[in-house]
């Protein structure tokens, strides 16, 4: 019997597993969308219940992935989906989650995000959030790709105050929020989810993360994954069409970093030693 996976605690008291599921590149190809369901479906089985999608993935397609995913069970998934910028008005934010729910078959999406800053005031999209929220549309809301400066923004509209997350790029090879964001989001309980938690697979290759994979007897992805979630409020949300690599993923809850193994990493990959610009994909 595995341990049970970590859990953090949005502001609303909602609580979720550390390891959830990404989708970009779902729904891309017809003749793989029921495989890509399926193994979604697994990582339900094994727990990880927070599911990562967005209007904008394969233009709508990863969302009814997860649709064919969380047929029959949709009380076992907690749903994360974002409203592209450029539909971020206050009557534009309400329209995209009504077709984001049609495309997923479902009445309520868990936790709806800004997908990133666009030409909207943050005002009025959040203002649309809050109506979502009312009507029971959407569980609770959040941004992605928001530095400490847009905090700061958001923190000074009406209602600003009621962001659940921000999903930003975090990964061994991209260590920046540590100096700032990541620090700030803690202090203030608000998670930060931190999207290509393997670099879009490009960290699986790096040799001393094969090093320390090979002494823990665990693989390159676990080690990339536990150094994240290590960290309180982190929730990471790999993407994988592959059942068998959703258990590997499931399973970094057995790998338990040393403090050597933090030292290795910290030379292979620096911390950030000063500020540095969010960095996007
Ligand atoms: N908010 C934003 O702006 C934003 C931006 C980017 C991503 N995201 C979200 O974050 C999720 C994750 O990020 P990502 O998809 O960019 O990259 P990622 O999760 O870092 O990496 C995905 C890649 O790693 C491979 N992979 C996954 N688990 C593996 C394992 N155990 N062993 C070997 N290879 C493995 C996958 O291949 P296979 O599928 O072939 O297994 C895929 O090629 C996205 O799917 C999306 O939901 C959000």
């Amino acid at each position: 019997m595995q341990d049970a996976i970590p859990t953090t605690t949005f502001p609303t008291g909602k609580t979720v597993p550390v390891i959830g599921q990404g989708t970009w590149h779902m729904g891309e190809r017809k003749a793989s969308a029921a495989d890509e369901a399926k193994s979604l479906r697994h990582g339900l089985d094994l727990g990880m219940t927070l599911i990562d999608t967005a209007e904008m993935y394969a233009d709508g397609g990863a969302e009814r992935v997860v649709a064919e995913a969380v047929k029959g069970r949709r009380g076992d998934a907690f749903i994360v989906s974002k409203v592209l910028p450029s539909n971020a008005s206050r009557d534009g934010t309400v329209n995209a989650c009504e077709a984001s729910l049609k495309r997923l078959g479902t009445d309520h999406i868990d936790l709806y995000l800004l997908h990133w800053r666009g030409r909207y005031p943050l005002s009025e999209t959040v203002e649309a959030f809050e109506a979502l929220r009312q009507s029971g549309k959407i569980g609770a809301w959040g941004v992605s790709n928001f530095d400490p400066d847009d905090m700061e923004e958001l923190f000074a509209v009406p209602n600003g105050g009621n962001v659940a997350t921000n999903q930003v790029l975090y990964n061994l090879s991209r260590r920046g929020i540590e100096y700032d964001l990541l620090r700030d989001s803690q202090a203030r309980g608000i998670p930060i989810m931190a999207y290509s938690p393997l670099d879009e697979g490009r960290l699986l290759r790096h040799p001393e993360l094969i090093h320390i994979a090979k002494a823990h007897q665990a693989t390159v992805a676990q080690v990339a994954l536990a150094f994240l979630i290590r960290n309180p409020g982190v929730i990471v949300i790999p993407k994988t069409g592959m059942p068998e690599r959703v258990r590997e993923n499931r399973a970094t809850v057995e790998i338990h970093l040393t403090d050597d193994d933090l030292a290795i990493l910290d030379r292979a990959f620096p911390p950030p030693g000063r500020k540095t610009p969010l960095e996007m994909i």
